[in-house]
């Protein structure tokens, strides 16, 4: 491990009240993944050798959360036990780098904001190795009133100290340049300033920002500067939903320059850990991609189409509205519009499912169609089958649930019902509106219908008698 790689600590342990959720802040999701996630996923990126997580409201829901993305014990945890500030947060994470040398950099970030890019950690790490203080942190320039710690400099404009907003002057609150909360500062600088750190200031805590002053006595700690977009904090669901659109733009973006067309981008919701996505997807507008979703090249998504923790193959095309779970599908498939796969759904390639069709647990084979109003639950359908409309296979006796075994090139008729456990054999027809409950074997005809009876001129003599029958008095 490179000298250069850092570690990270991420303050996360404030019980976040403005968000009034019983959720912890940090597990509130933005783009599908939870806001602290997204700094840890950042952290990594960004080639950190350890994450030390401080936690204290909701300690074990938040871990149960990392170690389930991350792996167990992927991410340290440190525990802050009572909140007493950003500076007794830090010190917190110490014991968890006490066989760290002094002159490693630690990089320190804030849970709840999740748009800070990996490169930005970068150039504040490479900014504290090259500062004489051996800090370096990101200022920012908002673009609303925020009550963010106001960045004094002396002047020769050497960085002289953080006045945090409650405890900032009239003059000092006109000061742009505000501090973003993240830092790069060496190791040995940190346990020794931390150390220092007193409470006498108007929130009575020990503020972080108060190693400035400190990083002023050697020179001056280095800032470097980032946009608002970037660092914005989330404290309540206002600022949630704003970072969430900032992410998506980020994300929708990114797909773009890699390939995919967005019809509408505003309107496109893909979540992050969505990917890879082939080049030359088209995705139209209000297509959510959710959960760990993959698209291969030239797929086309129509309009409304819900996908979540689904692959789907080159060449397929989902038609407008389908919703599709926890599915595959494969090359040169049709689906939709207004089809719902559901679960354990596998489609192998040139596969139609059409209008109105529901499928769950069921595997289509090869060139295998049912084009409209299906329900196929629990079913292995053979290569080149063709399922009529209205088809429904009852998987279900209100106990347990059985299967359908359809072999390849059977024509299951319209309107029939397959009664599981039940096999249609192979080339087999079962005929239109036939209730099938026995095995069919390969190349047999099943049907269950009664003899068609005509009575002839029976419907002239019905209308003739109909038309015979008194009329009710008028306006009665
Ligand atoms: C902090 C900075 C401020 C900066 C602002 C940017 C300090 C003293 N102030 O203020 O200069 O402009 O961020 O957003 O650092 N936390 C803990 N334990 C604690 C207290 C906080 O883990 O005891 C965590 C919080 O969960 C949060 C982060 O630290 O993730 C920042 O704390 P917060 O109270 O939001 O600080 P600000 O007042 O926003
Ligand atoms: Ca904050």
């Amino acid at each position: 491990m490179s000298r250069q790689a850092p570690l990270v600590f991420i303050m996360a342990a404030g019980l976040g009240t403005r968000m009034k959720s019983e959720t912890a802040k940090v597990l509130h999701k933005v783009a599908g993944r939870p806001m602290l996630h997204w700094v840890v996923t950042t952290a990594r990126s960004a080639g950190a050798s350890r994450v030390v997580a401080i936690l204290g409201h909701q300690i074990e829901a938040v871990r149960t959360s990392l170690d389930a993305s991350f792996g167990a014990g992927a991410v340290d945890i440190a525990q802050q036990a009572e909140q007493r500030g950003t500076g007794h947060a830090v010190q917190c994470a110490l014991p968890s780098v006490a066989n760290e040398p002094d002159d490693r950099i630690v990089v320190i970030l804030t849970g709840d904001a999740p748009l800070l890019p990996a490169e930005r950690i970068s150039e504040l790490v490479a900014a504290a190795a090259a500062s004489p203080a051996g800090m370096a942190l990101v200022s920012t320039v908002p673009d609303r009133p925020m009550p963010y710690g106001r960045l004094v400099r002396d002047d020769k404009g050497v960085l002289a100290k953080i006045v945090e907003h409650p405890d900032a002057s009239p003059e000092q609150r006109l000061i742009k340049d505000t501090n973003a909360g993240f830092y790069a500062i060496r190791l040995g600088h940190l346990r020794s300033d931390l150390s220092k750190l007193s409470a006498d200031n108007a929130k009575a805590e020990l503020y972080l920002t108060d190693l400035v002053a400190h990083a002023y006595a050697r020179g001056g700690a280095t800032s470097i500067e980032a946009p608002f977009t970037e660092v914005t904090g989330i404290n309540d669901r206002v600022d949630l939903a704003a970072v969430e659109t900032a992410a998506r733009k980020r994300i929708n973006e990114g797909w773009m320059r890699a390939g995919v067309t967005m019809i509408d981008p505003a309107s496109t919701y893909v979540d992050a850990e969505v990917g890879p996505l082939g080049k030359d997807v088209i995705l139209g507008a209000n297509v959510a991609l959710r959960g760990k979703t993959t698209i291969g090249d030239g797929v086309q998504i129509d309009h409304g189409a819900v996908i979540t923790d689904a692959s789907i193959a080159a060449g397929t095309h989902i038609k407008p509205y389908s919703v599709v779970a926890e599915s595959q599908i494969g090359e040169r498939a049709q689906i939709g519009p207004f089809s719902h796969l559901r679960p354990g759904t596998r489609v192998d390639e040139d596969v139609h499912l059409g209008n109105f069709v529901e499928t769950k647990k069921t595997h289509m084979m090869a060139g295998a169609k049912a084009n409209h109003l299906a329900y196929l639950g629990d079913a292995s359908v053979g290569a080149k089958c063709n399922i009529g409309a209205g088809v429904i296979t009852c998987n279900y006796d209100g106990v347990g649930k059985y299967k359908t075994t359809i072999e390849a090139g059977a024509f299951v008729g319209s309107d029939s019902q397959l009664v599981a456990p039940v096999t249609i054999g192979r080339d087999a027809y079962v005929g239109s509106g036939t209730t099938v409950t026995k095995d069919v074997p390969r190349g047999a005809l099943a049907i269950t219908r009664v003899k068609q009876v005509n009575v002839e001129g029976w419907a002239d003599r019905f209308r003739e008698a109909q038309s015979k029958r008194k009329k009710p008095p008028e306006g009665g």
